[in-house]
């Protein structure tokens, strides 16, 4: 196979071992997160559905990122079955999420090295490796868009500059960098959401304590912007509630969005 090739998925197997009941597959398109927001407000579907592309042409990060993905990596959007959750619990489903996929890039990487960076990016060896976009289509709070990007096996040599040395895929933490099967790293992928959100329904008490065990954020000194407003100071915690707690010299502040940047106390920002 042509290194810029990427292996079909078995999408019946995925289906058979996850908690799909319909997936959408694309060769190209320009957004998972557009083509499953538009399929809850058109048809607000009974069951789980997954769209998956082998290529995106316009995929979307959080705020105003776009995100870039080679050949080999894995972008799904996955529409739940509705939610027993209120609408309030947003941040705590989102960071869930960032842990369910923390639990299954660890089945395939050096397990040390996975970090939780709130509200969601999932980290390997400081890098980033995945990225999830969750968008609620209006008035559908309880059927929230996940969308998920994650670096398999697709080299950073041909990502945008910046990325060169911010990112990584998880072939480069294998011995011998042998290419990942991508359908056992969804399926991986999809049960763990499936498993770790079933924990949050259930009203799970040791949930918030798994994040904080992967969050890469703590002792950091971090800086928390968000419009008209920004947060700096050394991160103690994350909160029950999914908030980032921040010392500041008036106090611990929580912190319920916004774009992080963090350093090492006594590194200078970076
Ligand atoms: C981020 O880290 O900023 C979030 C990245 C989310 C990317 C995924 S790829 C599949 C889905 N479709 C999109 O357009 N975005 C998400």
């Amino acid at each position: 196979m042509a290194p810029d090739e990427t292996e079909p998925l078995d999408l019946a197997r995925t289906m058979q071992e996850t908690w799909i009941d319909r997936v959408h597959f694309f060769k190209e398109i320009e957004s998972t997160n557009t083509t499953a927001l538009r399929q809850v407000r058109e048809n607000d579907p009974a069951g789980v559905e997954l769209f998956v592309a082998d290529r995106q042409t316009g995929g979307r990060g959080r705020g105003s990122n776009a995100w870039w993905s080679g050949p080999g990596s894995l972008t799904f959007s996955l529409l739940t079955a509705p939610l027993d959750l209120p609408t309030d619990q947003l941040p705590r489903v989102s960071l869930t999420v960032g842990l369910a996929l923390c639990l299954a890039v660890e089945r395939f990487a050096e397990p040390a090295g996975v970090a939780l960076k709130w509200p969601n990016d999932v980290y390997l060896a400081e890098r980033k490796v995945g990225g999830i976009l969750i968008e609620l289509a209006s008035g559908l709070a309880h059927r929230p868009v996940i969308g998920v990007g994650l670096n398999v096996n697709n080299l950073l040599t041909g990502a945008p500059k910046e990325l060169r040395s911010t990112a990584i895929c998880l072939r480069e933490t294998c011995t011998g960098s042998p290419l990942l099967d991508r359908t056992e790293v969804l399926i991986e992928c999809l049960t763990q959401i499936e498993r770790q959100l079933a924990r949050l329904q259930s009203g799970d008490r040791s949930l918030p304590d798994d994040w904080r065990t992967y969050s890469l954020l703590t002792g950091q000194q971090v800086r928390v912007q968000r419009p008209g407003h920004s947060t700096s100071g050394l991160c103690e915690s994350i909160a029950d509630d999914g908030s980032l707690l921040v010392r500041t010299p008036q106090g611990i502040e929580s912190c319920y969005g916004g774009e992080v940047s963090a350093w090492f106390p006594g590194e200078r920002e970076r």
